[in-house]
């Protein structure tokens, strides 16, 4: 029998299967999140987060220097608040002296080249662990807008890059803008959350940060009514163009993995930039099965980035950003 076209006559080596590769991942399109907590010279292990740390400000601003001469040229925020400090309100978060103002400032001093995205939602600063501001029992949309506008001002003001607002609030990209525009910060810019979905892998995340929604029979026991439903796909689509349209500079898809069908179709419908949330579950996921000996760790770092890429990703959030960037550099 012939067989005239040979799919495998392009697979026969690895000079010609470079030749022909269609994605290359680079330390360009990885963005580290990192968690950052008051104190000095301490680093606390994250039990379900194998090898992310907790840091204080000195240390994360050591972290920083380090990730960018590895070639990671963004940092994504999120602060560990201490009980006290928190509030319906989320008062703390659009405090100019916050942890979350004095860390951007300090890494932009220490780092001027590093891109800082400060996450914008309010649940690592409410007492009841949601990204609203709750009034009679629900989270209260408007009001949340206000809040968020007051603390991305802050965030502007530290010395921030671009503004991640992860609430999933109807209309914050527009309020967060006019905010922006009115305060002259006017280069400073929207990675919007368009689509994140209600999701069970953000468990390690909320630990992290003991940010989870509190067990309250007042209030919301989850984030469903403003977080999206997962059996949802055509709804992912009107939340972006809703972004897009408010004036957001860079479109989120969330979680990452198991919504790649998400980002493949919003890649085709849309010219933006687009980032994918590798979520905490996720690396929790491959770190279990990695120290089993049931994955090899380094591969499936790689494999699990560079799908995300494929699918339409211009930038991957991951917490395996740094190890990615070792085994990059290799
Ligand atoms: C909250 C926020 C969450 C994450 C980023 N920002 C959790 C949530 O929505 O409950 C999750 C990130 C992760 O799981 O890695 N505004």
């Amino acid at each position: 029998m012939i067989i005239y076209s040979r799919n495998r006559r392009l697979r026969t080596n690895a000079s010609i299967r470079s030749l022909v590769q269609e994605t290359v991942l680079t330390t360009n399109d990885l963005v580290m999140p990192i968690f950052v907590m008051e104190g000095s010279n301490t680093q606390e292990s994250i039990p379900s987060m194998p090898g992310i740390y907790r840091r204080t400000l000195d240390l994360t601003v050591k972290e920083c220097q380090e990730l960018y001469r590895m070639g990671v040229k963004a940092v994504n925020l999120y602060m560990k608040v201490s009980e006290n400090l928190k509030d319906n309100k989320g008062t703390e978060s659009w405090n100019n002296n916050g942890l979350m103002q004095t860390t951007i400032k300090a890494i932009k001093d220490a780092v001027p080249g590093m891109i800082v995205m400060p996450d914008v939602a309010l649940d690592p600063y409410s007492i009841y662990g949601h990204d609203g501001i709750i009034t009679n029992g629900k989270v209260d949309n408007d009001a949340t807008n206000d809040a968020l506008v007051k603390m991305s001002l802050s965030h502007a003001e530290a010395g921030a890059d671009i503004l991640a607002p992860s609430d999933m609030m109807d209309g914050r990209v527009s309020a967060i803008r006019t905010g922006l525009e009115e305060g002259g910060f006017t280069d400073v810019g929207i990675l919007s959350y368009a689509a994140k979905y209600a999701s069970s892998f953000y468990g390690p995340f909320r630990s992290a940060l003991d940010s989870a929604p509190k067990e309250n029979a007042d209030i919301p026991k989850d984030k469903k009514t403003y977080q999206m439903d997962f059996h949802n796909s055509r709804e992912a689509m009107d939340e972006v163009l809703k972004d897009v349209a408010e004036g957001a500079d860079i479109i989120m898809i969330k979680p990452g993995m198991p919504y790649l069908d998400i980002v493949a179709k919003v890649r085709e419908a849309i010219d933006l930039p687009i980032a994918v949330y590798n979520v905490s579950g996720e690396y929790a996921m491959l770190k279990a099965a990695a120290q089993n000996g049931w994955l090899d760790n380094d591969k499936a770092i790689i494999e699990s980035l560079t799908c995300i890429k494929r699918a339409g990703a211009d930038m991957i959030f991951t917490y395996a950003a740094k190890e990615a960037a070792i085994l990059l550099n290799q």
